[in-house]
């Protein structure tokens, strides 16, 4: 996503992590000596006091069989680089027509937005592979299904149409258009004979999802809610900005709502925000997408309770395409990155960050074993409790419940009812003292361990030795968190940093010897215990040296061993774009990874090439078939049929 709120919007005097590690008993005799050295150790997991140290020598990296691919270096150019022995190959770029009944893709972005209803949507992120068969089958026949995060005006519109959205029919047809290129793709996809992947046109599970897409609410907080209602489209309508997503063990997808402030707005110069609004970046002129220059549904001033319709996570029933998307409230309303699920003694266990710089950690846990709430009839997704993590500097952690008429959620401090806690998720976890963090995005479980990683993208406003003495931060870090025996349902953890990013050249709290990288977002751990990292770094940073990026190169894809901390880079992309959402399928043979907004306007290629317009939409990339750039998924196989990463 485009670095639109870099401040954020959190007013409180809630503590930052960074401050919290400042006050850490071990951080001085940690960084005391050598600092590079110490440092390292610091970062490479040896921050908890009892916990076995270290990084390994460089006898113990080489040993390590976890990556077993070599690595390549950083790139600058305009396509994907894999290890030696690997091929990619690109399945279901935007436009893709899904039906026969539908248009194919016109290069020249002429695809009207009812077109766009039957294609795949534009700007790829957070994806699942959902087997339709067992046995060998399951890893030659799936649904795809993936998130499109949002669309971008000088790539979906043809030169004579150009970026702006006017107060007319074509003004009309440019908002439908973007709203049909965002939301989810189900796609059924199969496995050739020689190993490629084709999209099965016409399959009966293929589906889009858009922003006008009817969906229901279901937990605490009702469709019939007050704050909820609208005259303009009594119901609801649609989800938008899918950045990363969750899947259930019971078979359905969340697609989770990112940045949906940036898409309202108001002409009117007399509306001003609630206290509501302003906590969650609501402004009149939202990010620049103007939608409400040609449709009253996103005018602030006309129809002041859609934007509360958005923040949600959205359950989604990839086999059954009639089913109505769900907005599972009691998972909160914030800017959700992810919702990782995992199971602890049966129940289901929801990690979601909210991505703005200074937001929060958050955890959602049934009330009961997901079975048994299935078998009740109930939505394990409808009860239990949402909780926010507060971390204490002794490397101790608790997660907080945002329980209505509990600690200082009281009617006598204005909360009303559990939906009310819901519908202002934020400022609930501002009065029960929730830790700032900078900018939460994904979320993974080690399998092998339970250990919860979390990526802390970048952030700005604080100083500390989290951020190895930065601020603002520009290159982020991963975060690990232990809950007791790895019991998730737990209300205590303990935590660590993981493994801190950036370019030593530039900063000496980065280990040395450690692959270069910056912004970590999408964050995977496989089967085998393989953390694979994605990296979104913005693009007003990437490739500049004036921002410590030069050196890093393109967006890319790195592994990572939990247990020793080794790095190796697996995938770089092409100019411009993010690389996030990665899956494999159950034989870990095939990986699926998303190359989102190859071609994006960005401050380096713009001053080399001329910056993006639908005049000319290939000044900063033209992947993957050269002209016009498209969002794509990239297959990616070894050579040798064997295990990815391997
Ligand atoms: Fe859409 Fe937080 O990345
Ligand atoms: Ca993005
Ligand atoms: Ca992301
Ligand atoms: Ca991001």
């Amino acid at each position: 996503m485009l670095d639109e709120n870099p401040n954020g919007s959190n007013p409180s005097t809630n503590p930052w992590l960074a401050d919290i590690v400042q006050k850490r008993p071990d951080r001085r005799a940690m960084l005391g000596g050598a600092l590079g050295v110490a440092a390292a150790q610091f970062f490479g997991g040896s921050l908890l006091s009892g916990r076995a140290s270290a990084r390994p020598s460089a006898a113990s990296l080489a040993a390590s069989s976890l990556l077993g691919f070599t690595e390549i270096p950083p790139s600058v150019a305009d396509t994907i680089v894999v290890p030696p022995g690997y091929t990619w190959d690109v399945l279901l770029p935007w436009g893709t027509p899904l039906f026969s009944s539908v248009a194919a893709f016109q290069t020249d972005a002429s695809n009207t937005s009812t077109d766009q209803e039957g294609q795949v949507g534009f700007n790829h992120d957070g994806l699942h592979y959902f087997p339709l068969s067992t046995g060998a089958q399951a890893s030659a026949r799936g649904l795809i299904v993936m998130n499109h995060e949002y669309t971008d005006a000088s790539q979906i519109y043809t030169a004579a149409q150009g970026s702006a959205i006017t107060n007319d029919a074509l003004g009309q047809e440019k908002v439908a258009k973007a709203l049909a290129g965002h939301g989810v793709t189900v796609a059924e996809i199969m496995q050739g004979a020689l190993g490629t992947w084709t999209h099965v046109v016409d399959s009966p599970y293929n589906r889009r999802v858009t922003g006008a897409t009817p969906v229901a609410f279901s937990g605490p907080v009702s469709a019939s809610h007050p704050k909820l209602q609208s005259s303009i489209n009594p119901s609801p309508l649609g989800t938008l900005n899918n950045c990363a997503h969750g899947f259930t063990p019971w078979g359905t997808y969340l697609a989770c709502e990112e940045n949906f402030n940036g898409y309202f707005g108001t002409a009117n110069a007399t509306w001003t925000a609630t206290p509501l609004e302003s906590r969650y970046g609501i402004t009149k002129t939202g990010f620049g997408y103007n939608w409400h220059i040609a449709s009253p549904r996103f005018d602030l001033n006309v129809n002041r309770n859609e934007v509360n319709r958005f923040g949600w996570c959205v359950e989604i029933d990839p086999f059954n395409p009639s089913a109505v998307p769900v907005k599972r409230t009691w998972l909160g309303r914030f800017k959700h990155e992810g919702a990782t699920v995992t199971v602890s003694n049966g129940r289901a266990c929801v990690y979601s960050g909210d991505d703005e710089n200074g937001e929060y950690l958050y955890k959602f846990v049934s009330r009961s074993p997901w079975q048994d709430m299935l078998a009740q009839g109930n939505s394990p997704l409808d009860i239990g409790m949402l909780y926010v993590a507060k971390f204490n500097s002794d490397g101790t952690g608790k997660w907080i419940p945002l329980q209505w008429n509990r600690g200082p959620l009281t009617p006598a401090n204005g909360w009303i009812d559990q939906a009310d806690v819901l519908i202002r998720t934020r400022q609930a976890a501002d009065a029960v003292g929730a830790t700032r963090l900078h900018r939460p995005e994904w979320v993974t479980e080690n399998p092998l361990t339970q250990d919860i990683f979390v990526a802390l993208t970048n952030g700005s406003g604080n100083n500390s030795v989290v951020n190895s003495n930065r601020d603002p931060n520009p290159y982020g870090h991963i975060i690990k968190l232990r809950e007791p025996f790895g019991d998730h349902t737990r209300v205590n953890f303990t935590w660590s940093v993981f493994m801190i990013a950036g370019d030593n050249q530039y900063d000496a709290t980065v280990p040395a010897a450690q692959s270069i990288f910056g912004s970590p977002d999408g964050i995977w751990c496989d089967d085998d215990g393989r953390l694979w990292i994605q990296t979104d770094i913005s693009n007003s940073s990437q490739n500049r040296a004036d921002r410590g990026y030069d050196r890093i190169g393109n967006n890319q894809m790195l592994a990572a061993d939990p247990a020793t901390g080794e790095l190796k880079r697996f995938l770089t992309g092409p100019r411009g774009c993010e690389v996030t959402g990665v899956i494999m399928t159950p034989d870990k043979r095939t990986m699926f990874v998303n190359i989102q907004h190859p071609g994006e306007s960005t401050s380096y290629w713009n001053g080399l090439n001329g910056t993006p317009s639908t005049a000319n939409p290939s000044t900063v990339s033209s992947w993957p078939f050269g002209g016009r750039p498209r969002p794509a998924t990239v297959v990616i196989r070894k050579l040798d049929g064997g295990v990815i990463g391997s």
